[in-house]
């Protein structure tokens, strides 16, 4: 069955809005796993603008799923990861002034560099995945450089309004997954995923994992987290069924 990892960063944008205690991504987190939640997503990200250390280090004591590190690709945030030990680390391009993650890394352009966080990861059991833009070299630079697994941008696909367009940018995300599981790399998918958009995403076989944050806990504001999730894991399953193998 495809697994959903809730990412609980928006419940901490929120508390850092006001600099206070509430709302606590690890009360969050909690909500969402007793809803059925497969794990929890963090991003830890340079500039702290809302997960903090000290949530991290709460939230890997704290639940009792899977946690799921987002991270750029940098010596602060691996030394960070080797002291945490998530079940699994996603590392993700980071620049300070987008809003969100604004595409997948470029693995091909530093294999070597990403090679050498793969090696230190790995060997203590830490999960290694690449967040990549439905991009067949891309994926092919992910399985030379031993990624465990890549988690395929649905950016561009949840952005898209028109018909046509959005058949090619679903078409690129199928042919991605089929490519990375070929290859042997599991495949996750995420961004920008609503209960309306993920049934199509769901519904692509090769795709294990999903990793969705903003529209979960937006809509938490109206019907409360536990709801909130309840509701993508339905959408999720009735995506699920579709698959044709
Ligand atoms: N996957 C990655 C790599 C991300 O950076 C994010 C956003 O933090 C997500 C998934 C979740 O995206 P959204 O918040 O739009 O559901």
């Amino acid at each position: 069955m495809i697994r959903l990892f809730v990412n609980v960063d928006h419940v901490a944008t929120l508390r850092q809005a006001r600099g206070t205690v509430e709302p606590d991504p690890l009360a969050a987190a909690l909500l969402a796993e007793r809803a059925g939640a497969d794990g929890i997503t963090v991003h830890l990200r340079e500039d702290r603008r809302h997960i903090q250390d000290r949530d991290v280090d709460r939230i890997r004591k704290g639940i009792k799923t899977q946690l799921n590190l987002e991270m750029a690709a940098v010596e602060e945030m691996v030394r960070i990861a080797l002291d945490t030990k998530p079940e699994q680390v996603s590392l993700v391009p980071e620049k300070r002034q987008e809003i969100t993650t604004e595409g997948g890394l470029n693995v091909r352009s530093q294999k070597e560099h990403l090679l050498g966080i793969a090696d230190r990861l790995k060997p203590v059991g830490i999960r290694f995945s690449l967040f990549v833009d439905p991009d067949l070299e891309q994926i092919e630079a992910a399985r030379q450089i031993g990624a465990d697994s890549v988690e395929i941008n649905t950016g561009i696909y949840t952005e898209t309004k028109e018909p046509e367009a959005l058949q090619r940018e679903l078409d690129k995300i199928r042919a991605a997954a089929r490519h990375g599981a070929g290859l042997g790399l599991r495949v996750f998918a995420g961004h920008g995923l609503t209960r309306e958009n993920v049934v199509a995403i769901a519904a692509i076989p090769e795709i294990e994992e999903l990793n969705i944050g903003h529209s979960l806990i937006a809509r938490a504001v109206y019907s409360g987290l536990e709801k909130s999730v309840k509701d993508m894991l339905q959408a999720m399953e009735q995506g699920a069924r579709m698959r044709k193998t």
